[in-house]
């Protein structure tokens, strides 16, 4: 059953135009006056609504937008408890320190497997809502061999990248013994979660793992199968991006304390993808990441969330799309591609985060006529549908109240 969305007022395709087949993103691309024939799940067709061939159902957009579907390539989604007091007094003056994810974990340990179920179910909700259809899920609040794998497993049930971060920090029991933890980390841990999991992470930070420890955690992920991908250079200056294009890891994720040497490996790199997370610096307030130095140097940059309950709990990549705009001075064309095009650059994938043909289809649709809404209404729900592999998700939206149309 094939399926037509026409008199879209933007298309944003971020595939080259007249491309009959294109494999993997490109750079932003939109069509104006546009429309699209979904058909077994993927894009059969882009172009003019003018030019449309038939399909066996019509959605007529009204003049709204049409997106791919936002891929947040970094999140931490099974965990029990929250943060909020922290998150107050952090506001108060308090600083963030990777110490509050000790707190977390507790509580994680402590929760029923439906309990986790539960809040993870209610997480990947909102961000479908809020326009998601690809993420990227961490475990990383267990930190023993049964949490851990635990966590896999139930990130498994929600999505196919699952991370591994039993090197999130060193748990309360094995403190001052680091390196008995690393074995732990690198061995029977490892072993149990390899199996429901594609990426293994480390959390290169003071107060997590050095330089030569967040190597061996990548290096015996790598040897188990998995690929790696770290968070680097997030609280200050540090070997992490360094650490990370040696690996040849598919992204370095934070990246707010980089130096010349640290901008100039992401773009000699050619394949580590610096993702960007500004929800972070807006809930803990710190300084955003400069964008525009690593833009600017060649660096392929991505956003995503981050979705916490330390140091950023939201799920909403409109939310990042609009301070990656406002805060680190991306462009909106800039910053929709990089929560789409580069979050799958960062999961390297080639099937998401573009509308070329034979992507797949998973589109949104915004109750707005540009992808620039999202950041010029911040903070409004303008999701009005979502499709994932052609299926419109269940989400009602406000598809029903024909607001701020135009015509095609
Ligand atoms: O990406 N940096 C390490 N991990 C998370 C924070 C987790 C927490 O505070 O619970 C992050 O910011
Ligand atoms: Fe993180």
């Amino acid at each position: 059953m094939s399926l037509l969305i026409t008199n879209i007022s933007e298309l944003v395709t971020n595939a080259p135009r007249d491309a009959v087949s294109v494999a993997s993103p490109g750079s932003f691309e939109a069509i104006a006056g546009a429309a699209i024939i979904v058909d077994a799940g993927l894009v059969a067709w882009t172009g003019l609504a003018a030019e449309a061939p038939g399909a066996d159902e019509v959605v007529d957009a009204a003049g709204r937008a049409v997106l791919p579907g936002f891929v947040d390539s970094h999140a931490h989604l099974v965990f029990a408890g929250e943060r909020g007091g922290e998150f107050a007094a952090r506001m108060a003056g308090l600083p963030y320190s990777a110490g509050g994810i000790r707190s977390t974990v507790a509580a994680t340990r402590a929760a029923s497997d439906d309990v986790l179920r539960s809040n993870l179910a209610r997480l990947a909700e909102e961000m479908l809502a809020q326009g998601t259809t690809t993420f990227e899920c961490k475990s990383g609040y267990g930190l023993t061999v049964t949490d851990e794998a635990r966590a896999v497993a139930l990130a498994g049930e929600v999505t196919p990248e699952v991370t591994y971060l039993g090197a999130h920090v060193v748990p309360p029991e094995f403190s001052g013994r680091t390196a008995a933890y690393l074995d732990l980390v690198c061995g029977e841990m490892l072993a149990a979660c390899a199996p429901s999991a594609k990426w293994v992470d480390v959390f290169c930070e003071d107060g997590a793992f050095g330089a030569d420890e967040a190597r061996a955690v990548l290096a015996a992920g790598e040897a188990a199968g998995l690929q790696p991908r770290i968070h680097a250079n997030q609280l200050g200056p540090g070997p992490g991006v360094q650490v990370a294009v040696e690996a040849g890891a598919a992204a370095a994720d934070h990246c707010t304390f980089l130096s010349d040497a640290d901008v100039d490996t992401l773009a000699a790199s050619g394949g580590t993808v610096a993702t960007l997370l500004p929800g972070v610096e807006f809930s803990t307030r710190s300084p955003y990441p400069d964008a525009r130095r690593l833009l600017g140097a060649g660096v392929t940059v991505a956003i995503a969330t981050d979705c916490n309950p330390g140091s950023c709990f939201t799920s909403s990549m409109p939310l990042c799309v609009a301070l990656a705009v406002r805060d680190m001075r991306m462009t909106t064309a800039e910053a929709v591609w990089a929560a789409t095009a580069g979050g799958a650059r960062a999961l390297r994938r080639t099937d998401v985060g573009h509308l070329g043909v034979g992507a797949r289809a998973d589109l949104i649709m915004l109750d707005a006529p540009s992808h620039a809404y999202l950041a010029y209404r911040p903070g409004v729900p303008l999701i009005a549908a979502v499709w994932r592999s052609g299926e419109r998700a269940a989400w009602p939206g406000l598809s029903g109240r024909g607001f701020l149309t135009v015509p095609v």
